[in-house]
């Protein structure tokens, strides 16, 4: 089981090192605002720049993806299809994918790629603490080759809708070849307020290869940094939700 008070621990070390209170309250609503309002940014990488924002990410929305993934792949029951490896894609600072990883009795080497420099040495500090095997390295997403069979996980975790739709579309073909040729798929999003259209698509043309969709709300039970962060933002997630389609 992961070590996850530890790693928060080491996190807040990490981040809080050169930033107050204060300054990283300012840039968790001001990243909130850009994965909420001003989504046009994210497609150019906004939500990652500047050390605000940066440390933001890692301290509270990263942990945030672990806890919502940890109770999916529970709920899943993922930790009953093994794999070798996990191919994270756009995995941020590791998080995502250490959680699914770590559902496994026999844990998985983690691949991990984004196109941010900064969050590729993130989660490679990341699986270095949880003593994972793997390596996380930049690459965009949407052209990196997809080496993935039975033996491997693929998982993309709040990446997708981050794409520009012509490459998402380019996407979704090749993730439904791999699952055709015996791949695992996790998807992970957050439920949006405006619906989106590529998701419908994402579920149909995925249901066609057997995979599942399901809406999730679990009980925010959220460890006191996290709850110490949230609040000094006025935020006050009471449920933790997301969407995914899976095939396992
Ligand atoms: C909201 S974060 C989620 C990170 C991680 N999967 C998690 O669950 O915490 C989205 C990530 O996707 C990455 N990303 C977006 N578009 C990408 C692309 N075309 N290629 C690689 N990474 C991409 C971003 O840099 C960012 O790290």
């Amino acid at each position: 089981m992961a070590d996850v008070d530890s790693w928060l621990a080491a996190l807040e070390a990490r981040h809080l090192a050169n930033l107050t209170r204060p300054e990283l309250t300012r840039a968790l609503r001001a990243l909130s605002s850009c994965y909420v309002e001003r989504r046009d940014r994210l497609a150019q990488g906004g939500a990652l720049e500047g050390a605000g924002k940066r440390a933001a990410f890692a301290l509270f929305y990263a942990p945030l993806h672990f806890l919502t993934v940890s109770h999916i792949v529970d709920a899943l029951n993922a930790g009953r299809r093994p794999v070798q490896q996990i191919l994270d894609l756009g995995c941020g600072t590791g998080a995502a994918g250490v959680a699914w990883a770590t559902s496994m009795d026999a844990t998985p080497a983690v691949i991990g790629i984004d196109r941010s420099a900064w969050a590729v040495d993130e989660a490679n500090w990341t699986y270095r603490h949880f003593g994972m095997r793997g390596r996380a390295s930049t690459g965009d997403l949407t052209r990196a080759p997809i080496r993935a069979d039975a033996r491997t996980g693929m998982l993309l975790a709040y990446a997708v809708n981050e794409l520009p739709p012509e490459r998402r579309a380019v996407l979704l073909e090749r993730l439904v070849q791999r699952v055709r040729g015996g791949a695992a798929l996790l998807v992970v999003e957050p439920i949006a307020r405006r619906t989106a259209d590529w998701w419908d698509e994402w579920r149909a043309a995925l249901a066609r290869e057997g995979a599942r969709g399901d809406d999730w709300r679990f009980a925010a039970d959220l460890p006191p940094l996290l709850r110490s962060i949230v609040r000094g933002a006025g935020l006050d997630p009471r449920e933790l939700t997301a969407r995914t389609i899976a095939k396992l």
